[in-house]
């Protein structure tokens, strides 16, 4: 990366700006509620082997939103349980609006919220040096992966703590999405930070059969509406665009010729479909569903 861009995850306010223009601009949040609603129940009903009280863990849970979708539905596979709910989210001002909204929604009685204000490296860090042996029902990992230092290691680490009928929910975008095409041909130029990398759910799939552990996995086609972009001085374009590239105010920092290489491949088919004049980006996500250690 060049030394006059920086990683869009250094400046909290704009990413979550940015993010949250990319979740408006996308149909990724209607993906991710239908799977939540279709498949995931069956996937939570299969957990907990009957406990009266589940052990969930989010990390990198952000404002919280997608979590509470899910306990709406754990709640109606496990109508009696408490649960014990770990939020790993480093983000100070995530964690305030997960609390605020988490405030406003009736009948939470029934989880306990324990607030975790560290990455998910500093949370193993912090499990390893106090050796606890809790056990998970349902850890979940949406979204996240990207920020961590060493992806399969987490991954590893995490499916570590599963109980016996424990899952470890991972959704990232897939390699199949036009993510996977940029991030190929601009690994090095962009993105590729110490604080975010290029990971999709086809790297983690690798991870897993090399060390043969047992999951499922789903694809979730989703897309993203880029049309702006592609308009200068556009202000939410611009915004968009950082999020896109993961670059911080990419459109006046990055050098000319990388700015036109990248949008030319933003919009080029193997990346994005034109539709009635609008540009619409492949953000296919992939999930992953891993069960615990044998
Ligand atoms: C793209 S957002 C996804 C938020 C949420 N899971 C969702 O799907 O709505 C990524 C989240 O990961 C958090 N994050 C960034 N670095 C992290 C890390 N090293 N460990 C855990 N979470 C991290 C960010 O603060 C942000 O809330």
């Amino acid at each position: 990366m060049s030394y006059a861009m920086r990683s869009l995850v250094e400046d909290d306010n704009r990413y979550l700006k940015s993010f949250q223009l990319f979740r408006e601009c996308s149909s990724e949040h209607q993906c991710m509620q239908d799977f939540i609603h279709v498949i995931l129940p069956d996937i939570l009903a299969s957990i907990g082997e009957g406990k009266a009280n589940l052990n969930v863990m989010g990390v990198g849970s952000g404002a919280g939103e997608v979590d509470l979708e899910m306990f709406s539905e754990l709640r109606l596979k496990h109508l009696a349980v408490t649960v014990d709910n770990q939020v790993v989210e480093p983000s100070a001002q995530q964690l305030d609006l997960y609390k605020v909204l988490v405030s406003q929604k009736p009948n939470l009685d029934y989880i306990k919220f324990t607030w975790n204000k560290m990455t998910a490296t500093e949370f193993e860090k912090d499990w390893r040096e106090k050796n606890y042996t809790k056990k998970m029902d349902f850890i979940h990992m949406i979204q996240m992966l990207y920020y961590v230092k060493d992806p399969c290691a987490t991954v590893s680490f995490y499916q570590s703590l599963l109980d016996k009928k424990g899952k470890l929910l991972i959704i990232l975008v897939s390699s199949e999405s036009g993510w996977g095409k940029h991030w190929k041909t601009f690994k090095t130029q962009l993105c590729n930070t110490e604080s975010s990398h290029t990971v999709t759910t086809g790297d983690i799939k690798t991870y897993l059969d090399s060390k043969t552990v047992s999951y499922q996995s789903y694809e979730l086609p989703s897309q993203i509406d880029i049309t702006e972009c592609f308009t200068d001085g556009d202000q939410r374009g611009e915004l968009l665009l950082d999020f896109l590239t993961e670059v911080l105010n990419f459109s006046s920092t990055a050098p000319a010729e990388l700015k036109a290489r990248a949008l030319e491949l933003l919009r080029h088919p193997d990346c994005s479909k034109e539709v009635e004049g609008r540009v619409r980006f492949n953000n296919t996500l992939g999930v992953l569903v891993i069960d615990p250690l044998q």
